[in-house]
């Protein structure tokens, strides 16, 4: 047993926001040189040539020889000789190569998508970041960890019409893992549905032994089936989110890009950090991940260079703008790399997977 405040983990009630001083300004005073006064200046990032850029280069280097450790200069690193391409965040972005095909699926790489604000794009992100994984032949299940049941519905189920859900696994002993997950219409991605149910799970799981690792204890079955196992979890950093941190290998942290951006983002590290302690010592930060970009806006571009500069390589070199073909296709109740495949929104997903695949030696 661990020393958890009893009733709720890590004690922790008060999960919205933190403490306005841990929050780094968003914005730089108008006195400060260098920083946009006119909305037409654009933001300063650096520039190649700088010593900062050498700096970046380095680091660009370093991840390039992480992912492929390979003696053959990369079209990317030759490139970088010449003049990097910058990428949406700053930095120089990385070749991202088309995954190999793979015929041996197994030993899945559990990724939880977590952030205790809601609508950051955790359930757009587990849905299209699963189906692009699964378009470049991984077998992908995701795992809906949200009693609202938003990643069920957003792939066509309907949350009254569930014989089982994620609750009578969690709940049930005689109820097995293979009974309650269904196909989805993306070949190769497999769902384990929630709704409302599952948050009554959340209060009796309290009174169980090892109720962290309850959920830990339900995918292990699966783990050798499928190659990445994504869990969309709720909106709190509770014992539900608490059990998705403790089943996971690493943690996806979407951001929207707006001012409050990065509100309580101390208090999520912390919890990470708790779990890593406490429950799961090989849990890992897969990346922060910036969602609903808009570039043609001065905020936008602010926010992504304050998430930058805050977060630095722990940055997706991947940005997810925003686009209204996102919440048409939680009406369609499809990813969007089949509702409209040829779209912006199915690239971005589809490179997203790509630098998963790269960063998280994910299947
Ligand atoms: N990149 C985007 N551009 C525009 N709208 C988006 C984007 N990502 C998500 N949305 C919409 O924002 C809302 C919240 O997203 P969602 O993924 O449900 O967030 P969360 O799971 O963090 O609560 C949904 O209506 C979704 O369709
Ligand atoms: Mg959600």
């Amino acid at each position: 047993m661990n020393d958890f405040g009893s009733g709720h983990p890590f004690g922790g009630q008060g999960t919205q926001g933190s403490s306005a001083s841990e929050i780094p300004p968003m914005f730089r005073p108008a006195a400060s040189a260098g920083g946009p006064d006119r909305v037409s200046d654009p933001i300063p990032f650096r520039r190649p040539g700088s010593e900062e850029a050498a700096d970046q280069r380095a680091e660009l280097q370093e991840e390039l020889h992480a992912a492929d450790p390979a003696p053959v200069k990369s079209g990317a690193e030759k490139a970088l000789v010449a003049e990097p391409v910058l990428g949406p965040t700053g930095r120089p972005m990385p070749e991202l190569p088309e995954p190999r095909p793979i015929s041996i699926h197994g030993n899945a790489r559990v990724i939880s998508m977590c952030n205790q604000k809601g609508g950051v794009g955790k359930t757009t992100t587990t849905i299209n970041l699963g189906a692009a994984l699964a378009e470049f032949g991984r077998k992908v299940l995701l795992v809906d960890f949200d009693p609202q049941g938003s990643l069920s519905v957003g792939l066509g189920m309907n949350p009254h019409d569930m014989e089982l859900s994620i609750y009578n696994l969690l709940m049930q002993r005689d109820v097995t893992i293979d009974e309650v997950i269904v196909p989805t219409s993306v070949p190769g991605m497999d769902l384990l549905p929630s709704n409302i149910d599952l948050s009554a799970a959340e209060v009796q799981l309290v009174h169980e032994v090892a109720r962290e690792q309850t959920l830990q204890r339900i995918l292990q079955p699966v783990i050798s089936q499928y190659d990445v196992i994504l869990i969309d979890c709720q909106p709190s950093l509770g014992l539900l989110t608490v059990n998705a941190l403790t089943a996971a290998h690493s943690v996806i942290v979407p951001l929207e890009c707006e001012f409050f951006a990065l509100r309580g983002v101390a208090l999520l590290t912390e919890t990470i950090e708790k779990v890593r302690e406490r429950l799961n010592p090989e849990l890992e930060l897969d990346g922060i991940l910036a969602t609903m970009y808009d570039a043609r806006t001065v905020h936008g571009r602010e926010v992504l260079a304050r998430v930058v500069q805050a977060f630095g390589p722990q940055v997706f070199h991947t940005v997810i703008g925003r686009t209204v073909r996102f919440p048409e296709t939680t009406v369609a109740g499809e990813p969007i790399t089949s509702y409209a495949s040829a779209s912006v929104g199915a690239a971005a997903y589809r490179q997203l997977a790509r630098e998963v695949l790269v960063r998280c030696h994910a299947g």
